[in-house]
């Protein structure tokens, strides 16, 4: 059985991260991992937080922190909201880590050594009221690709085109609003992606089946001959990895450090590495390096389609670049945004609902459900508290609680709380068993092909199909002329409660182990064979009711949490 790594784009460190932020990389990424742990696959499930650059420089500022201090309070946050979300990554690693800096130097050094590193004299932004360099997101202005007013000075958040500083029209600086800046040289390194365009192209043009979405973007970059110009990889900042070849001095860049965008994908190598320190004995070489047993491995990347070019390209040459034996990413799943309710999430204007404020009016389960199940994969969507409010009760509620409900009460109340004996499964038991063994199928295929939505209305559908069928068999009027075969039905529902258990776990995590719980196994089986599933619990097991599984959202819930979240956070 192949092996899988899991990797999702690391979420910036400066600030909690929205439910646009999830649903675009670590919950998809997350649903994957536990799905694949599910069919017995071994998963390494990776994320970190990724603390260099401008963004976390400009959080800790604002927070009157010192910078290293605010990146590890922040770490601490998002992994607590990370677990309570239940994420399982195996382990959630930090950008900055000693492991990062050495192989991002590393990394710099080899590159040299290739001749695809170049130092060049530059021309940047110098602000003379903020007395220093404007790399990056210290500078906005107008997009010359788009037009758009406040793009950023290394990315167009409305065309997503990359960018330089020097390339906006009209800038200022995000420090002090100044506009009295000055274009001065200043010597930086240039990672020779030129070079490497060929090599690159070729790689691309042999990965076959990726999501369209994601080939769209990087043959776009490829093709315009835009993301593979060479490209600045040093800026003029304290914090970040201090640039160095390898373990060498680079003798001009002692101020400088590595432009964020290089160090931190290669942190998807490096926290292989902090979790095999962490773990103590794990072998973090035979996920990533072809000579040490990788070439076994399926690695699949999650980001947001903002990330793309990064991925399909920049990370891609150094790591081609650098040809050392490096394991090279198998399929790439992006998405579109989500957009909340008439408009974008946004964290600088604190607007949409972010993870901790999801977590305290109602539980993980909620969220992971309706944003999965509305996953921004063909195109981009949108929340609103009046679809989530629907969609969560008649899914959760309606179908998947009220069959769990109906059937455990009516045991307890007529039967008792062991599975009834007595009866046999007939046509409308069988029936049942053959079309949920062809909703598993296309449920697996869904999720191997790791399109979320179609998994989702799979197991949705699996749900549906119970409660149709209970609503048919009607055992409550059954046993009123024939108990046995009321025994029959709902032994076969009770058992179907641990199937939506084990094949929702990877949606809905904590209801799930609360069904398992409730129907007191810990047999988390895959259900390969229906037939054989439906009979996992045998008559004589005992079980419990479990309560209030999924409450429903009343309107009154519904109408002040719209009122509570019409402003922005802050
Ligand atoms: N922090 C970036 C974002 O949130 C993603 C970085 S992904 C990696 O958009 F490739 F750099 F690791
Ligand atoms: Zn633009």
């Amino acid at each position: 059985m192949a092996r899988h790594l899991i990797t999702s784009a690391i979420p910036y460190i400066n600030g909690i991260k929205h439910l646009g932020n999830l649903i675009g990389s670590q919950l998809p990424a997350d649903l994957y991992a536990r799905y694949l742990r599910g069919r017995g696959h071994e998963v390494l499930f990776l994320c970190a937080t990724d603390e260099h650059g401008t963004p976390a420089e400009l959080a800790a500022t604002k927070a009157d922190k010192p910078v290293a201090e605010y990146c590890a309070e922040m770490w601490t946050v998002q992994s607590d909201l990370a677990a309570r979300f239940g994420l399982s990554f195996d382990h959630y690693g930090r950008s900055s880590s000693p492991q990062n800096r050495a192989l991002t130097q590393h990394f710099a050094g080899v590159l040299a050594d290739k001749g695809l590193i170049e130092e060049r004299m530059e021309t940047q932004m110098y602000s003379h009221e903020d007395g220093r360099y404007l790399p990056d997101r210290y500078i906005e202005g107008t997009c010359p690709n788009c037009g758009f007013e406040s793009a950023r000075g290394d990315q167009c958040d409305n065309c997503t085109k990359q960018l330089d500083p020097v390339d906006l029209i009209n800038p200022y600086s995000t420090i002090s609003g100044s506009t009295d800046l000055e274009m001065r040289d200043t010597k930086h390194l240039y990672l020779l992606q030129s070079k490497l365009k060929n090599d690159i192209e070729a790689w691309i043009d042999s990965q076959t089946g990726w999501p369209v979405l994601t080939t769209s973007i990087a043959k776009k970059w490829l093709h315009d001959g835009d993301g593979l110009q060479d490209r600045g990889i040093t800026r003029d900042l304290d914090w970040g990895v201090p640039v160095m070849r390898g373990d060498a001095p680079w003798p001009g860049m002692e101020d400088k450090v590595f432009y964020v965008w290089f160090d931190a994908p290669i942190e998807y190598i490096a926290c292989a590495q902090e979790w095999a320190d962490a773990t103590g004995g794990q072998d973090w070489a035979r996920w990533w390096r072809t000579d040490k047993g990788a070439d076994d491995v399926r690695y699949t990347q999650f980001m947001g389609k903002d990330n793309v070019p990064f991925h399909t390209l920049s990370f891609p040459a150094t790591i081609i670049g650098s040809d050392e034996p490096w394991k090279r990413v198998d399929y790439l799943k992006s998405f579109n945004f989500l957009n909340y309710d008439g408009g974008q999430f946004s964290t600088s204007r604190g607007r949409g609902v972010f993870m901790d404020q999801a977590l305290e009016i109602l539980p993980a389960d909620y969220w992971r459900w309706w944003l999965l199940s509305h996953a921004p994969e063909t195109s981009d969507a949108e929340f609103t508290w009046e679809a989530f409010q629907t969609d969560t009760n008649k899914d959760l509620a309606d179908v998947l609680g009220n069959f769990v409900s109906r059937v455990t009460k009516f045991c307890r109340s007529k039967f008792s709380e062991d599975v009834p004996a007595g009866g046999e499964y007939g046509d409308a038991e069988n029936k049942l068993i053959a079309d949920l063994q062809i909703r598993l199928t296309a449920y697996q295929a869904a999720m191997d092909a790791i399109e979320v939505r179609k998994a989702a209305a799979e197991v949705r559908a699996m749900w549906a199909a119970g409660n149709e069928y209970l609503q048919a068999a009607a055992p409550w009027s059954v046993f009123k002329v024939d108990p046995d075969q009321a025994a029959a039905q709902i032994r076969l529902a009770l058992n179907l409660i641990r199937i939506y258990a084990v094949l929702s776990a990877p949606f809905i995590p904590t209801a799930s182990a609360t069904l398992l719980s409730a129907m007191n196994t810990m047999d988390m089986d895959w259900p390969d064979d229906m037939d054989a599933a439906a009979r996992a619990l045998p008559a004589g097991h005992p079980f419990t009711v479990p309560e209030n599984l999924f409450a429903k959202i009343s309107d009154e819930q519904r109408e002040e949490w719209v009122e509570k979240f019409a402003g922005s956070r802050d």
